[in-house]
């Protein structure tokens, strides 16, 4: 056998995945923020098979651009299969779209196994040639072997089929030895094999597995490679299997976080994503969500309650409790929350402090500006040093469209002040508290709107006076207002 000839790899996904019960293909269902057929093809692309062919078909146009999205460099083919006859049938379609003159081996998995790592199929590969099968398959032992097919062998230990657990006896259910899924086969003969295939079991599908027996029927030789660490090779079949994966990747992840000088106060409650980046020194809080393409500097603090997604942290930035933050840049040493709401297209640039209750968006804020309490900051831009003060809210919307409002340097904007924009601020302007700013402000000034302030003597009095007969009338100066 020669492996010069090239790789081929196929991988299953067309069908809906009946037992996770929804109306979305199970492999485009989640685990770590990710789709299942993402993290699957991630493995195989790996290997650089050329080419790497997807078998679509529940969903195929969803399913076939998250594929091109994730895995955007790889050689990359998609095979329809257009009624789900079985995976039998799904190899086939892929097999029928592989160049006539292909004459490598061809690696076969299936779509719902997000735990696969591509050392392993690397290994797995190797093994095939040395051993110089035509086909050989992954098996591992299980202590509970549930609905996974069968590796039954006959009497000299020579694996002779596979069967299906709905297909088998009640002796062949008892076998421990069971088929992973992943496959590698000499082109020619898995052509050949596929084609001999029949729905002949319970569920009247083409079933993968009959190319062993039509191996050992037809003399070819054919091996499992019996492989120790079982966890890798679970398929997806449930929402519950998906859950107990979710928190083993969870585990997998968080560890190695640690070994790279993460600290995580309670790794239980730490959700982070398999593409996160976090920098060394950096601590997470319990509770703590942190999803997408987020990067997170070194020596940052995340007090806990948290959720990001797709953010870049600068170094020793502190998150106060309870932040959100999505599609946002915040620079290094800023201080965040309690409490804040950083919505995408912020962009922060560095010791800037946003706290309680300061919602912003399509924000671009100077280094060292400050809105420490109660604010609106939307579609703003804001200098360097600037203070906002509480209660500041840029009045962007007119019902039709979204207005800019921009804020120079060193300004101090008082409380309670709106920005009707679209409207400028210059810089080194003081805006007094409670102004409306209807226009544009130039450098240096103080820009004011009060009322003028009336006072009447007395008036209180008078008040309740007036009230004497109401049910809630005043008997004495206590004030017993609910
Ligand atoms: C399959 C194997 C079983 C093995 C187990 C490992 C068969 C007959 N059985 O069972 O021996 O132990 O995986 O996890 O192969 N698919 C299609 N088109 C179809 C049917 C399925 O593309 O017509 C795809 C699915 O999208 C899925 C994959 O093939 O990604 C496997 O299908 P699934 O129904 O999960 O097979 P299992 O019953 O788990
Ligand atoms: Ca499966």
């Amino acid at each position: 056998m020669n492996s010069d000839q090239g790789l081929a790899a196929i991988v299953l996904g067309a069908g809906l995945g009946t037992r996770m019960r929804s109306s979305r293909a199970k492999v485009l269902h989640e685990l770590a923020g990710e789709p299942i057929i993402a993290r699957t093809l991630r493995a195989f692309a790996a290997l650089d098979p050329r080419p790497l062919i997807l078998v679509v078909g529940h969903q195929a146009r969803e399913v076939e651009a998250v594929a091109r999205q994730r895995l955007p460099q790889t050689d990359l083919r998609f095979a329809k299969q257009a009624q789900q006859r079985g995976t039998g049938d799904a190899a086939r379609c892929a097999v029928d779209s592989l160049p006539a003159d292909f004459a490598g081996h061809v690696l076969i998995g299936y779509g719902d196994m997000p735990m696969l790592k591509p050392a392993t199929l690397r290994a797995f590969i190797a093994e095939h040639h040395k051993r110089g099968a035509e086909l050989t398959f992954i098996s591992v032992k299980l202590q509970d072997a549930g609905g996974y097919g069968r590796v039954v062998r006959d009497r000299d230990g020579k694996v002779a089929r596979i069967v299906e657990a709905r297909d088998a006896t009640n002796d062949e259910r008892a076998i421990n030895e069971i088929n992973t899924g992943i496959y590698i086969a000499q082109g020619a003969f898995l052509r050949a094999a596929l084609a001999r295939i029949r729905p002949d079991n319970t569920q009247h599908e083409y079933y993968l597995t009959d190319i062993v027996a039509i191996a050992r029927q037809s003399g070819v030789s054919v091996d499992a490679w019996l492989a120790c660490e079982a966890g890798e090779f679970a398929g997806v079949n449930s929402r519950e299997e998906l859950a107990e994966m979710e928190a083993q990747v969870r585990t997998e992840i968080n560890r190695s976080l640690m070994a790279a000088g993460v600290t995580i106060i309670d790794p239980a409650t730490a959700y982070i994503g398999a593409e996160v980046e976090i920098g060394a020194d950096t601590t997470i809080g319990p509770n703590v969500q942190i999803l997408g393409r987020s990067r997170i500097g070194s020596g940052v603090v995340i007090e806990g309650t948290a959720w990001l997604r797709d953010v870049a942290i600068g170094d020793r930035c502190h998150l106060k409790i309870g932040v959100r933050a999505e599609s946002c840049v915040i620079g290094e040493d800023s201080e965040i929350g309690p409490f804040a709401n950083l919505r995408e297209g912020t962009h922060l640039e560095g010791h800037n402090r946003i706290g309680n209750f300061v919602e912003t968006k399509k924000a671009r804020i100077g280094r060292g500006t400050k809105a420490s309490h109660l604010s609106y900051l939307g579609d703003a831009i804001i200098g360097r040093e600037t203070n906002v003060g509480c209660g500041v809210i840029t009045v962007n919307y007119d019902g039709y469209d979204k207005h800019v409002t921009r804020i120079g340097d060193r300004c101090m904007v008082g409380c309670d002040t709106q920005l009707i924009a679209p409207v400028t601020v210059g810089n080194d302007v003081y805006v007094a508290s409670g102004t409306t700013v209807l226009r544009d402000v130039g450098d240096g000034g103080l820009v004011v709107s009060h009322h003028p302030q009336r006072e009447k003597p007395g008036w209180t009095e008078q008040w309740h006076k007036r009230h004497a007969n109401h049910p809630k009338a005043r008997t004495n100066a206590r004030n017993d207002d609910d």
